[in-house]
């Protein structure tokens, strides 16, 4: 069951999302503009007798990205307060992720840390603000109704319920025996069968999201994405493909099953802005305020760049990591991990004609911000 095997790498160790999440960072870097508004317009209209404002981050996982986009969140709610003259509300911040996400990795130092500066640096707020964690898949309904002013999920949502169920069970086997995903060489039907995935998906999402919201409620979603219209692109998701070629490799060494990598696909989807609006728009709960799509460069993504190329590109492939890895050892087992993440990737990158054709590899964002109808 997908739900209970995906989580990020866990702990804050050299693997761990944790460590490895500042790609993800510059995604909700590139969107705060969105929030800012979206704040700012619902400190404009929510009622001063409401004295309470609760906001939920869907997808939250492990590492400081929660807390860095929140404390963005205070100043900007503060500063509005101020502003309107009207007393700074309660806080309460709902922590969502899957079961198997390290919640004690969140809540538990971090978090004190993110308190404390947060008092230190805002005496307004100083006592008011309170965490709480919420287990369970944002593809369901996870709070109250009408009980949450803000909602915000970055990076998660290009996750999917399931891999699209007809890629394996079929008569015939697998049928994206080639690739890991959508893929120049996967058939036609593969992409067809992932979009449907996803338009079932987010669909319930947004269905959910309406009926948690306030009546004033605004919600910003940054998803990761592609600009091209064909799926098929390898813009969408260029280190899908450096899996594709080394599991192929491991294969080739007798390492790996190659009916194994057969019917290992990743349960992803990367969608083209239109094809977001367009669920948006049939879906109904929700008006489009502002859209943006932007790019991120997986050279930049480091807060750190270190001075040798190959260890630019082992930080990289890290990022890549903390995500895949469990995904990796659900599937294959244990004993790929090593292999995979001590050879074959390192070999690969270390070649110059990798770093060249890679230097300028980015990730595409689509950022949304939305009012419940
Ligand atoms: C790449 S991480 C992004 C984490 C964080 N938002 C950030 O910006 O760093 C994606 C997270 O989405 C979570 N996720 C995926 N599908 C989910 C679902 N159906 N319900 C809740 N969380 C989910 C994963 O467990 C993972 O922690």
């Amino acid at each position: 069951m997908l739900e209970r095997n995906l989580h990020m790498l866990g702990g804050t160790g050299e693997s761990s999302y944790a460590a490895n999440s500042t790609l993800q960072k510059r995604y909700a870097a590139g969107a705060m503009f969105l929030v800012k508004e979206a704040m700012e317009s619902l400190v404009h209209v929510i009622p001063t007798s409401e004295t309470l404002l609760v906001f939920a981050d869907l997808g939250c996982s492990t590492g400081e990205n929660a807390f860095v986009t929140h404390s963005s969140v205070m100043g900007i709610i503060s500063k509005t307060c101020k502003k309107l003259d009207r007393p700074m509300p309660e806080i309460q911040l709902l922590l969502n992720d899957l079961p198997g996400n390290d919640f004690n990795t969140l809540l538990g130092p971090a978090l004190s840390s993110y308190k404390e500066r947060i008092s230190e640096s805002m005496s307004d707020i100083g006592e008011s603000f309170y965490t709480a964690a919420v287990s369970g898949s944002f593809y369901m309904q996870l709070f109250p109704k009408r009980s949450v002013h803000f909602i915000y999920s970055c990076a998660s949502l290009h996750w999917l319920s399931q891999v699209p169920f007809g890629l394996s069970n079929t008569t015939q086997g697998p049928i994206n025996r080639r690739s890991l995903w959508i893929s120049n060489k996967s058939p036609p039907i593969v992409s067809r069968l992932y979009l449907e995935q996803f338009q079932r998906d987010f669909s319930l999402f947004l269905k959910h999201r309406c009926e948690e919201l306030h009546s004033e409620g605004r919600m910003v979603l940054i998803i990761p994405g592609r600009v091209s219209a064909n799926p098929s692109t390898e813009e969408s998701s260029v280190w899908i493909s450096w899996y594709e070629d080394s599991l192929q490799d491991l294969v080739s060494k007798g390492i790996v099953k190659a009916a194994d990598v057969d019917s290992f696909n990743v349960p992803f989807y990367y969608p083209s802005m239109a094809e977001v609006k367009s669920i948006i728009h049939t879906e109904g709960s929700f008006e489009i305020i502002k859209d943006h799509a932007y790019e991120i460069l997986y050279t930049n993504c480091l807060d750190v760049i270190p001075a040798d190329t190959d260890k630019i590109w082992e930080k990289i492939i890290n990022i890549s990591r903390a995500v895949l890895e469990p995904l990796l050892v659900s599937h294959f087992g244990d004993s790929i991990i090593q292999p995979l993440f001590s050879s074959t990737l390192p070999k690969m990158y270390a070649k110059e004609s990798f770093k060249e054709k890679y230097k300028l590899a980015n990730q595409a964002n689509l950022a949304i911000s939305l009012k419940k109808k």
